[in-house]
């Protein structure tokens, strides 16, 4: 038997760099124009539980020590010059982006936690995170901000996390202009991090998170007149194909800016291919994982316990994992999912069915075997703090309520 694995608390583990992201953040989207500004902050600063950061910073820490490419140390060192400079790279940002000088004059400069994360120590002592995995950090909560004003948006959101909802505060207009906005900046601070792989890294998932939503879209009631099902498979085949789908628009949604985050995270960091790979594997499994989680308590959770309406994806027409496991058991529910269970009584007969069914046990099931290949991904991490807290967030995921 191994011997029980010490329990940290991760978000202690990096909570130094949680306390400057918090201070940073803001000053990355600030703007002279009241309106815009207001609500380009009003996510940030409201409590958010900065999962990603947290993730990418113990990804951080655990990967400084891993395997490093061949000269990274004088290729990262170069990269924190420019990108410690505050002055923009060419005379027309300069002059015609009063934000930029805004921002240059009150942002810190990235060494103040101490240099680069060159020299560290297995226990996790002394580890630094590099400043571009810190702005890496900030660019990624820009992105899923950016993301959750547009949300509310799509789904008419009245609140979010229990107090109003953008849309409710500032209208649908400037929570549209808002995410657009903050897309711009954290595409500003991306290109300067000067790394080709990692602007194309987060550009990708861009376009996967709209993807993901259209995913999803096509697969509620209220859109699904409005979706061109012409290439439609036969009602068996789509049937067969839906947790696939599932899975797609699950990685889209919501594995696809973890995932691609962690390889981000090391490539600045300068590991090897192999240990970027391992770190893309344990963020798309944490995502998925995530996500499952999330669709069962759906099902099992009240509204005060997830603060916000339970049993809504039923409601909204949506077949998630649960329901579309308790298809195999229950075939009546073929038909419910596909009209999206518009009829009177088919979200009522479907919930039912779903907790008569394993459907609920075999989500779970399917979230522990993505959270122990997550698990594995990192196992040849050297041991450190940081990789107990990664592995920490993984029983975190599996185990919360809310
Ligand atoms: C939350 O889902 C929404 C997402 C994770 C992604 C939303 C993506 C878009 C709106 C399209 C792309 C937008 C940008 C800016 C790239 P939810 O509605 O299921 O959960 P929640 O409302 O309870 O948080
Ligand atoms: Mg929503
Ligand atoms: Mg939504």
């Amino acid at each position: 038997h191994p011997p029980p694995r010490r329990r940290i608390n991760p978000e202690e583990v990096v909570a130094p760099e949680l306390t400057h992201l918090k201070s940073q953040i803001s000053l990355l989207c600030s703007t002279n124009l009241p309106g815009l500004d207001k609500t380009s902050k009003y996510y940030l600063q409201a409590n958010g539980k900065l999962f990603r950061p947290m993730v990418i910073f113990l990804m951080s820490r655990a990967t400084a020590i891993a395997p490093k490419r061949q000269n990274w140390q004088h290729a990262s060192a170069e990269l924190e010059k420019t990108f410690n400079s505050t002055v923009a790279p060419s005379e027309i940002l300069r002059d015609t982006n009063p934000d930029l000088a805004l921002l240059s004059s009150r942002l810190m400069p990235v060494d103040i936690l101490g240099p680069a994360g060159v020299s560290a120590t297995a226990t996790g002592g002394g580890v630094q995170v590099l400043g571009t995995q810190r702005r890496l950090a900030e660019i990624v909560e820009l992105i899923h901000t950016a993301t959750l004003l547009h949300d509310d948006v799509l789904d008419q959101a009245e609140t979010r996390r229990g107090k109003p909802s953008a849309i409710a505060l500032s209208g649908n207009k400037l929570s549209i202009l808002a995410g657009d906005y903050m897309l711009g900046r954290a595409s500003v601070y991306l290109a300067r991090l000067r790394n080709p792989e990692v602007i194309e890294l987060l550009a990708e998932v861009i376009a996967e998170l709209v993807k993901g939503e259209l995913f999803q879209l096509q697969n509620t009631a209220t859109s699904a007149a409005a979706v061109d099902f012409t290439n439609k498979p036969s009602r068996e085949a789509y049937l067969r194909d839906s947790l696939e789908y599932y899975l797609e628009k699950t990685y889209l949604k919501s594995a696809s800016l973890i995932s691609k985050s962690c390889r981000a995270t090391t490539v600045l960091g300068g590991a090897t291919e192999e240990v970027a790979a391992k770190a893309y594997v344990y963020g798309r499994h944490l995502g998925l994982a995530f996500q499952l989680v999330d669709d069962v308590l759906d099902y099992t959770s009240s509204n005060e316990q997830i603060g916000k309406p339970a049993g809504a994806d039923l409601e909204l027409g949506l077949a998630t994992a649960p329901v579309l496991y308790a298809c195999e058991e229950f075939g009546e529910l073929g038909e419910m999912i596909e009209r999206r269970f518009c009829l009177d009584g088919d979200v009522e007969k479907a919930r039912a069915l779903v907790h008569k069914s394993d459907g609920i046990d075999r989500t779970l099931a399917l979230a522990e075997s993505f959270c122990v290949t997550a698990r594995q991904a990192i196992s040849s991490f050297p041991p450190s703090e940081a990789k107990d807290g990664l592995e920490e967030v993984l029983e975190m995921v599996l185990t919360r309520k809310r």
